[in-house]
């Protein structure tokens, strides 16, 4: 059910975004995810709703992650986009919430303490905690799910929340969807994936379905070091897996896949603050790769020549910092400038690149997930989505 097919007038809406946005130094680098979730809150206030917003930010792993994992900046930058106070409780899990919601007027925005600051002291949101859920669905009368880039995760605030109220699409994850359909969908061949970012731990699986449903993968950023370090490359002091179950993964992966994995043939170390373009037979124990090199940058550009579609996610390198840019850049620049290849973009690395190369007016099919773009590119569905799907399913048959 979407959110234009529910009644919605004068409701207390709880509803789940996705702002997990890059942050440098208490500055957002990246609001694209904010921005994008603007409709839906400016459609629930003229509904005059009363609106409740729950997000994750970052990891949370030790009480060191609840001084620098606040939702408090967001909040503040809502308000300046919105033009609207934006409340900010301090508390995702306060008993007197309820009441203190009760007492604010309708077309009130509430933004609620990050999601995950519930995992400390034990694990409860990420662990799709019931009771948890059930808290947050007793504050509101709807759930509208909102949060496209966390529609990959079994939480409290994505999937167990619908379990208690009715719920529905917000119009963010309905874009998506329309947008990642026509990836999935269109049997425009080949189909190349890049990926990028810097682990390869978390996304084994993701990687094998992915081969499976594409004609290449090119791999470059930290995930290329995972794969040099498996084949006994030196990669000196650059980031890389030290699990050796998944180094051997890597290896079978590639055996299996030698002709549809592309990998970096050259890259760009630094070393004792000198930046050298190195082959990979050439790398020492100093340097530290922080992006790919000229050949392979040329080597990239001719197997996507003959691409009719593609899709980007992570970048081929550190692009935030200016002296390993080169990589990204001529690799977005040159699917930039080949309209005739359908790219889409996925991640939020990969989205600030485009935007910090101006590239946003050529590349326009970007989706604000990065992991739930994979998963939904490789399975075609999504946890969170599926279980909103089938309850209301469930409901319509009764
Ligand atoms: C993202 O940025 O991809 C989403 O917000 C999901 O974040 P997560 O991988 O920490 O769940």
């Amino acid at each position: 059910m979407n959110i234009q097919d529910i009644d919605i007038n004068n409701k207390t809406v709880i509803l789940r975004c996705d702002y997990n946005v890059p942050i440098n130094n208490g500055k957002i680098i990246d609001d694209s995810k904010i921005v994008a979730s603007l409709e839906t809150i400016k459609y629930l206030i003229e509904k005059n709703c009363k609106i409740i917003i729950l997000s994750h930010f970052g990891r949370v792993k030790t009480e060191e992650d609840l001084k620098s994992n606040s939702l408090e900046p967001i909040a503040i930058h809502l308000e300046k986009l919105l033009n609207q106070k934006v409340i900010f409780f301090k508390d995702c899990m306060d008993t007197e919430l309820k009441n203190k919601i009760a007492k604010l007027p309708y077309k009130s925005v509430i933004l609620l303490e990050n999601t995950r600051f519930s995992d400390i002291p034990a694990k409860k949101e990420s662990a799709c905690d019931n009771a948890l859920a059930e808290f947050w669905a007793s504050l509101a009368d709807i759930f509208v799910l909102d949060a496209f880039g966390s529609c990959h995760r079994k939480h409290s605030s994505t999937y167990a929340i619908a379990d208690y109220i009715p719920s529905c699409f917000g119009f963010l994850v309905q874009k998506e969807l329309k947008l990642l359909d026509n990836v999935i969908q269109d049997n425009e061949r080949p189909f190349i994936i890049l990926m990028g970012g810097a682990k390869v731990d978390d996304k084994l699986q993701l990687l094998k379905n992915l081969l499976k449903r594409c004609d290449k993968v090119i791999i470059s950023g930290g995930m290329a070091n995972s794969f040099f370090k498996a084949q006994n490359i030196n990669i000196g002091k650059s980031l890389a897996t030290d699990d050796v179950n998944i180094l051997n993964e890597l290896r079978e992966i590639l055996n299996l896949y030698k002709d549809k994995i592309e990998l970096p043939i050259d890259v760009t170390v630094l070393n004792n603050d000198k930046i050298i373009q190195k082959t990979l037979e050439k790398i020492e124990k100093e340097d530290c790769i922080y992006d790919i090199g000229l050949q392979s940058i040329e080597k990239f550009k001719k197997i996507l020549t003959n691409s009719k579609k593609v899709f980007m996610n992570g970048t081929m390198g550190k692009h935030e910092d200016e002296r390993f840019q080169a990589g990204t850049y001529e690799i977005l620049n040159f699917l930039a400038t080949h309209q005739q290849i359908k790219t889409y973009i996925g991640g939020g690395d990969t989205t600030s690149a485009v935007k910090k190369f101006n590239l946003e007016d050529k590349l326009s099919n970007i989706s604000t997930g990065g992991g739930a773009t994979l998963d939904y590119i490789s399975n075609g569905s999504l946890v969170a989505i599926d279980h909103i799907r089938s309850l209301n399913n469930g409901k319509n048959n009764n």
